[in-house]
């Protein structure tokens, strides 16, 4: 028994220094993405327990629906679920946390949220609009230790911090593509997609729906579309540019009812996210021209296709297709509550217009110079349709070519000229330059990442992504509306391989297109992902760590001499090598500048970090 209470007194002092020793907390342990505009951590924790409630301003559905949402998350790591209840309901505010739309201050728009607390433990989520409660929700899920996350059981109560916050969106616009045509992805994993955008704040998931390998979308008026055009024979193995060419045998397809896209479209909006569908035209059309081969220019037989690349055959500027298009559009609308349609116009090329008695035609009537115009005709057509229907257009920046269609908001893709064109033109403009904004691209050492379309697009320099070129000036500026990442799926087969391109990418774009750019720093964004890694563990999400690889390029110099370049993104790391095939350590080779090989050297990397080994040991492969 004395022994006991000697073990006990013991455990006493040691947890009462263990208290008092623990450094106050600061706003470097928080770990939210995107950072918000202003944030100061208190010392004082808000303690979630059986007491807790989540009391919202009432009658508001959208808030009582955020609080039963909250309740139940922190019910599955909890052996009590909060109760939730409507502000009317209560006498007072304790121990709390409370959502309301009272914040009266416009210059926080819809988008924007406050959190601050009492004294009293009561925690406030506080905006001008349901949209900006939901936001801060997703930074109060943010708040939670990672613990919760990882918890196998269910725990009697929870800890997190009293923060104060003040935040708003950089840009209206943050989106994130997805291509279903390539590669076919379900509903339920379209929802998981809305789910990631949700937590870090985008607002816009565009749905690249139709293409030459397949249309996904259900169009009552031309059943065709999806019965022929949603099939295709086969698939090609490997990169497109493996010769001799090789196909697996296996037909391959799907499409979504209009029951699952408005299931979808209504998910998205009850996380505040819109869906811009996106029919493509005048190219990328061989799924439609197979299941209807009178829209082409030559009539057929044509395919849908199981490769990847450009091809020939698009629509024909003959009338019958604008009557098809604008049916199609039209079901599309009623689908769609977006004011935005996207109708693609990238990478059509001229060939089959040029020798069409029918489009040579048009081009005479019209009096248009050639098929450059005719592509802007044909988009101005599409429209001038939509307009009626008070709807607008966006498409990629070849739609400048031939001239801009009036009202016509562009996606700058190749680059940023197209962007910087059109604004100085007066038109919106969204950013999704290849250069930071294409996550089929390798963000890794292509030897040691799953096939990828090429490129090289690292988390660094996602982070490093500016969506307004210093070329615009401050009017100019304001029609860039915002950015968005692209994420075509020719090699990018199933789910995982989806959220292992996206993330953390599409985390480190949601600060660039939410946080104020003065808000931004590599190393502090960098030091808060574990934290997020975490819960992708805990949900059992792909993520990539290829962040933490030694990047290696070979450059070849003015003397012809063939180096090895060695890159770190990792803040605060040191690169040491070995030739000799060694494992090495910090009493190898400093790396300092470019190397020069020896064809018997057997270069070996190691990452050091605060003194630490640091990732996994590379050993890139150099051909
Ligand atoms: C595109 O990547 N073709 C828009
Ligand atoms: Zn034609």
């Amino acid at each position: 028994m004395k022994n006991n209470y000697r073990l006990f007194f013991a455990m006493l002092i040691s947890l009462t220094l263990i208290v008092s020793c623990q450094p106050s907390k600061t706003n470097k342990d928080l770990t939210i993405i995107p950072v918000p505009e202003s944030v100061s951590v208190s010392n004082k924790t808000l303690d979630i327990n059986k007491d807790t409630r989540i009391i919202y301003e009432d009658p508001n559905p959208a808030l009582r629906l955020m609080g039963e949402q909250l309740a139940g998350f922190i019910s599955e790591k909890s052996n009590f679920r909060p109760e939730v209840a409507p502000y009317s309901s209560v006498q007072s505010l304790e121990n709390d946390i409370y959502l309301t739309i009272n914040l009266n201050d416009s210059t926080f728009g819809k988008e924007g949220y406050q959190i601050h607390h009492s004294d009293g433990q009561l925690l406030t989520i506080q905006a001008n609009d349901a949209q900006g409660v939901f936001y801060g929700m997703q930074t109060l899920y943010q708040l939670f230790p990672t613990a919760f996350f990882e918890a196998a059981d269910k725990h009697s109560a929870w800890e997190i911090p009293l923060v104060t916050i003040s935040d708003k969106a950089r840009f209206a616009y943050r989106g994130m593509h997805l291509d279903v045509s390539r590669h076919f992805f379900s509903v339920d994993f379209i929802k998981q997609y809305i789910d990631l955008l949700a937590m870090y704040k985008y607002n816009t998931f565009h749905w690249h729906l139709t293409e030459d390998q397949g249309w996904r979308i259900e169009i009552k008026a031309y059943p065709k579309l999806t019965e022929i055009g949603g099939w295709r024979k086969e698939t090609k193995i490997g990169h497109q540019w493996e010769t001799p060419k090789q196909f697996d045998g296996q037909r391959y397809g799907g499409f979504y009812t209009q029951d699952e896209v408005r299931e979808i479209v209504d998910y998205a909006a009850s996380k505040y996210i819109t869906v811009i569908p996106e029919i493509e035209m005048p190219g990328h059309a061989m799924a439609a021209l197979a299941a209807y081969p009178e829209l082409g220019c030559t009539g057929g037989p044509y395919a849908v296709q199981g490769e990847w690349g450009v091809f020939d055959d698009i629509y024909c500027s003959r009338e019958s297709t604008f009557i098809f298009l604008e049916n199609v559009l039209t079901e599309v609308m009623e689908m769609f509550p977006s004011t935005y349609i996207h109708i693609g116009g990238d990478e059509a090329p001229k060939t089959r217009w040029k020798a069409c008695p029918d489009c040579q035609k048009r081009i005479r009537e019209e009096g248009l110079e050639d098929e450059a115009q005719l592509q802007s005709y044909f988009i101005s057509r599409i429209s001038k349709f939509l307009e009626k229907h008070e709807r607008q257009i966006i498409g990629w920046d070849e739609i400048l070519e031939g001239g801009l269609a009036p009202g016509a908001t562009v996606m700058s893709w190749r680059g940023t000229e197209g962007g910087i064109a059109a604004a100085q033109m007066g038109h919106d403009v969204i950013m999704t330059p290849n250069s930071h904004c294409y996550y089929d691209h390798y963000q890794g050492n292509p030897s040691e990442e799953p096939l990828a379309i090429g490129g090289f697009t690292p988390l660094s320099q996602v982070y490093d992504f500016e969506p307004i070129p210093t070329a615009l000036n401050s009017t100019e500026a304001k029609h860039i509306i915002g950015a968005q990442a692209n994420v075509w799926t020719e090699y990018i087969t199933d789910n995982d391989e989806v959220t292992y391109m996206i993330l953390p990418r599409m985390v480190a774009l949601s600060e660039v297109l939410w946080s104020p750019a003065k808000n931004r720093n590599w190393e502090n964004f960098y030091n808060r992902l574990p934290a997020h890694f975490a819960r992708y563990d805990a949900l059992g999400l792909h993520y990539s760590q290829s962040v933490n690889q030694v990047k290696t390029k070979l450059v070849v110099t003015e003397t012809a001499d063939t180096l090895v370049e060695l890159t770190a993104e990792v803040p605060q790391a040191q690169i040491f090598y070995t030739l000799d095939g060694s494992v090495p350590d910090q009493n190898s080779s400093l790396y300092t500048e470019k190397l020069k090989l020896n064809k018997t050297d057997q270069l070996k990397v190691q990452l050091f970090r605060n003194g630490q080994a640091f990732g996994e040991g590379q050993a890139p492969v150099i051909k």
